[in-house]
């Protein structure tokens, strides 16, 4: 117990060294980005333009929208904000 009292501090702050480090292992390691991003063509290129994504994401749906030249498929992720996931670079 007197061992424990007295070493209370640097077994805690030894504890929380690991788990940091744990963390960034665990960052370090996870997988790349595979969301394909905004692609650089005639269709998307506009949209590199408009600063705000909230503007830009207006008219995706002209293309993207179920029965259009290019709707998403099915199994697509909820859809709410396209620029957070198909970013722009
Ligand atoms: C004028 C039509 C049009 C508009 C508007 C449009 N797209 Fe597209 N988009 C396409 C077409 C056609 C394809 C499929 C062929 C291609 O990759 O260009 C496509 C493909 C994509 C892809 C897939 C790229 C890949 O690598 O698989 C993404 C992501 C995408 N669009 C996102 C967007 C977002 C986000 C917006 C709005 C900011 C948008 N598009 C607006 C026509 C459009
Ligand atoms: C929550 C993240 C997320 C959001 C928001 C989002 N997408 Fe996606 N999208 C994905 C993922 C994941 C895929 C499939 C993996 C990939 O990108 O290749 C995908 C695929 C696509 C594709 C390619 C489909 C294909 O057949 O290759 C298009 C086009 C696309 N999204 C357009 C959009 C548009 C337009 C919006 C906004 C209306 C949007 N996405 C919003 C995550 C997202």
């Amino acid at each position: 117990m007197e061992f424990f009292k007295t070493h209370k501090i640097k077994i805690v702050n030894s504890l929380f060294i690991i788990l940091c480090g744990g963390i960034l292992l665990f960052l370090y390691n996870a997988p790349e980005e595979t969301t394909a991003f905004l692609p650089h063509d005639t269709n998307h290129n506009r949209f590199f333009e408009i600063k705000s994504k909230k503007e830009a994401e207006k008219t995706c749906g002209e293309c993207h929208d179920s029965g259009k030249v290019a709707p998403l498929p099915e199994d697509h992720p909820p859809k709410y904000r396209c620029l957070f996931c198909h970013k722009r670079a």
